[in-house]
Parts: structure tokens; sequence; C-alpha cells
């Protein structure tokens, strides 16, 4: 059973980063079936690791994406992506050594936020971007 799944109106219209997100949300439904169907939080953690470092890796790409094409104003938006990133590592520590249930609430908590992020933040630039470059958005 997967947690969030990708769907094409949350495109940003750039493959790119489309497609990280694409892996993002990936990790985290394997991450949270692995959580769902494990008697052992140990073999979980390897899944949350390799979200923060996908994470911390799509945080890049977007940045530099967004620097390049001079999208206005992004101290904001990169703010949030520093504060999800100690976030992460924050509730990892925390919860190394707890149980499942709590485990799979952090899941949820960092899949709400990684969904509401692409949404509102993500499709917020890429409206500028429509707005001030003349970019149209195509149908894929
Ligand atoms: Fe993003
Ligand atoms: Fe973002």
């Amino acid at each position: 059973m997967s947690l969030l799944s990708w769907k094409p109106e949350y495109s940003v219209n750039q493959t790119l980063l489309d497609s990280q997100h694409q892996q993002l949300f990936s990790i985290l439904n394997s991450l949270y079936e692995n959580t769902m169907n494990s008697l052992e939080v140990d073999s979980v953690l390897p899944k949350i690791d390799l979200l923060s470092e996908w994470t911390s890796f799509h945080f890049s790409t977007e940045e530099q994406y967004m620097r390049d094409k001079n999208v206005a104003d992004i101290d904001p938006h990169i703010e949030k992506h520093r504060k999800f990133t100690c976030r992460i590592d924050a509730l990892r520590e925390h919860y190394h050594n707890n149980d499942l249930e709590v485990t799979k609430e952090l899941i949820i908590v960092l899949g709400e936020w990684l969904l509401g992020h692409v949404l509102k933040d993500d499709m917020k630039n890429m409206a500028y971007l429509d707005t001030n470059h003349g970019i149209h958005r195509t149908i894929n």
C-alpha cells in the first residue's frame, strides 16, 4: 500500500525536478511499506537515510535551477529546505531507538510535508517562471 502517489497534476513542468519529486515519493512509499511490514525498526533506518540523502540532493538541484532562472526572492524557499533537512536529521536521531509506530508517524509527517512543499512552494516558483519568462506549460 502506497502512502502518497505522485500524480501528473503535481508536475512543476520541469522534467528533472519532476523525476526527482517522483523519486522522493517512491522512496517514501518504499519506506512506509517497509515499516508497515517490518518487525525491526533497524531495517528501515537505511531507507530513512536514503530519503534524507535524496532530499538534500534534490534541494541542491532545485536551488541551482532557481538561481539559473533568476527566480526572485528564493531565500524563503531555500530556508524551508534547510529547516526540513534539519527536521529529518533531528527526527531520525530522536527516533533511532523508538518503536515502529513512532516511525510510521514520522514517515507520514515527512510525506505530508513533502507533498505540501511540492504543491505550494515549488509550484509557486514555477508559476513565477511562467509569468516572468514566458514559459508555456505543456501537457506531458
Ligand atoms: Fe522540490
Ligand atoms: Fe522546494
